[in-house]
């Protein structure tokens, strides 16, 4: 983990015990990546790939089977971060305290989620809200994560576009500025054919 590092997911798993039938569903199977403080992320994957089981980990709604979400920056600021690992019972009452105050500084605005926040919008209102996303992370310096079905959309807000495989690992990491505007409708493309099994072909003349 560098020091520019603000999320740092490793090897996370979540199983569900479905309730009507009694057999386990894996929503994200040893999901790993890293997210640089100040970075603007979208994750795009089919529907029920895990997103927003990834998304309601990440609030602390719920919790993985397996593996876990580090959320740093603050906690290294505050003089915690040799304590990332540490349970509650184990830190003292001081440091209990300024782990609270982390936790807040971590909900606002250091770091921003959306779960398809656009996506039952008119297209209007979706784009000034997706311009207003990217402003606020830019002026509050916050890392910032959009879970979204449109591809679209991932494009125009991500500065870097993780796609998920079913359940949730990740099949592509894209930056894009590696993408001229004038390739996005390749890079559209691209994503589309990743979803659908093919591997990710990068742009030509990049590795
Ligand atoms: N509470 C739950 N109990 C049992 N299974 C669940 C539960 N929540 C999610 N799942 C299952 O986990 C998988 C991932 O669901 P999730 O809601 O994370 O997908 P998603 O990528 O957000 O989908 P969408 O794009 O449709 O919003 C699905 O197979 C879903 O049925
Ligand atoms: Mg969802």
């Amino acid at each position: 983990m560098s020091n520019s590092t603000a999320v740092e997911v490793s090897h996370l798993t979540k199983t569900y015990r479905q309730t009507t039938t009694g057999r386990n569903v894996t929503a994200i199977e040893r999901l790993d990546f890293e997210i640089a403080a100040g970075e603007i992320v979208a994750i795009v994957g089919q529907t029920g790939c895990g997103k927003s089981t990834f998304f309601d980990i990440m609030i602390g709604l719920d919790h993985p089977t397996e593996g876990r979400i580090s959320i740093v920056e603050w906690l290294q600021r505050l003089g915690l971060a040799k304590f990332i690992d540490a349970y509650p019972h184990e830190l003292s009452g001081g440091m209990r305290q300024r782990a609270a105050i982390a936790r807040a500084f971590i909900l606002k605005p250091s770091i921003l989620l959306a779960d398809e926040a656009f996506g039952h919008l008119d297209e209007v209102t979706a784009a000034e809200l997706r311009e207003t996303f990217v402003k606020l992370a830019r002026e509050c310096g916050s890392t910032a994560l959009l879970i979204t079905h449109q591809l679209e959309e991932a494009i125009t807000v991500g500065e870097r576009i993780l796609v998920f495989a079913r359940p949730a690992r990740v099949l592509a990491d894209i930056r894009v500025a590696d993408w001229p505007a004038s390739e996005h409708g390749r890079l559209r493309e691209a994503i589309q054919s990743t979803l659908q099994g093919q591997p990710f072909q990068p742009r030509s003349g990049t590795a």
